[in-house]
């Protein structure tokens, strides 16, 4: 049984990692979001149930990671009368999932925007020393000109967030997000130090990581928890 049982995650342990929190992190705590993500920390939910549940909170964690998207307008004709429309400006959106866990956040997401472009970065975290390992990259073309939202459930150090976001804008990538389910809040701060210019959005910020890199309370390691793998 765990020793860990912190259920307020609003304010960390009296000496653990500050919640003054920068400007660039937003918390999208809708109570449809908060609920879901309570089934999915608790740890006798079904990996079935778990990526419904993810998949779910994606589309409405999306709404908010996309709600400054470009917009043009066009001249279309309803039943009454003729009028300039909003509309999506352009095809210019990549989604990337940081794989495995990223890749659960995808078809919620492309649901809400079926035109987006995908590319895929691969990282594993080295369990020793936390580090991230990058394993594959495949991204659409043109990356300078598209907006791109980078999605992993778990910013926990925030060294694959951070790795990859550099590898990224190596490649091009200027107008980046980066959207997650859980934070921690030292994660939080080394993200904003790293890259000061892109934006963090999430559900939660818990309480602290474990000594082996874990948020907590956290919901345990996504990737396991989505594949059912250990
Ligand atoms: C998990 C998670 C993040 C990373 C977060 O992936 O999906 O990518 O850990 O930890 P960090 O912020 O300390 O870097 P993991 O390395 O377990 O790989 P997986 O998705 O293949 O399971
Ligand atoms: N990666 C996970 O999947 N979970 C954590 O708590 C930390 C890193």
């Amino acid at each position: 049984m765990s020793t860990e049982t912190p259920t307020d995650t609003s304010s960390g342990p009296a000496s653990g990692p500050s919640r003054n929190f920068p400007d660039s992190l937003h918390i999208v705590d809708h109570p449809l979001i908060l609920h879901k993500l309570t089934l999915m920390r608790d740890k006798n939910n079904s990996s079935a149930s778990f990526r419904t549940l993810l998949r779910e909170i994606s589309l409405l964690l999306a709404y908010e990671v996309l709600r400054d998207l470009p917009m043009t307008t066009m001249r279309i004709e309803t039943p009454i009368t003729e009028m300039e429309a909003p509309i999506l400006a352009g095809k210019k959106l990549v989604l990337i999932p940081i794989l495995r866990a990223g890749s659960g956040f995808l078809d919620g997401m492309l649901e809400l925007v079926p035109s987006a472009r995908v590319g895929h970065i691969g990282l594993f975290r080295d369990p020793k020393t936390l580090q991230p390992v990058e394993y594959f990259l495949k991204l659409p073309d043109n990356m300078e000109t598209r907006t791109t939202v980078i999605v992993d459930p778990m910013l926990a150090t925030a060294n694959s967030a951070i790795a990859a976001i550099q590898r990224l804008k190596e490649e091009g990538a200027k107008d980046i997000r980066f959207l997650c389910l859980l934070a921690a809040p030292e994660g939080v701060h080394a993200f904003a130090q790293a890259h000061p210019d892109v934006p963090v959005y999430t559900a939660a910020v818990d309480s602290h990581l474990n000594e082996k890199g874990y948020i907590v309370p956290g919901l345990g390691d996504a990737g396991d928890r989505i594949f059912g793998t250990k």
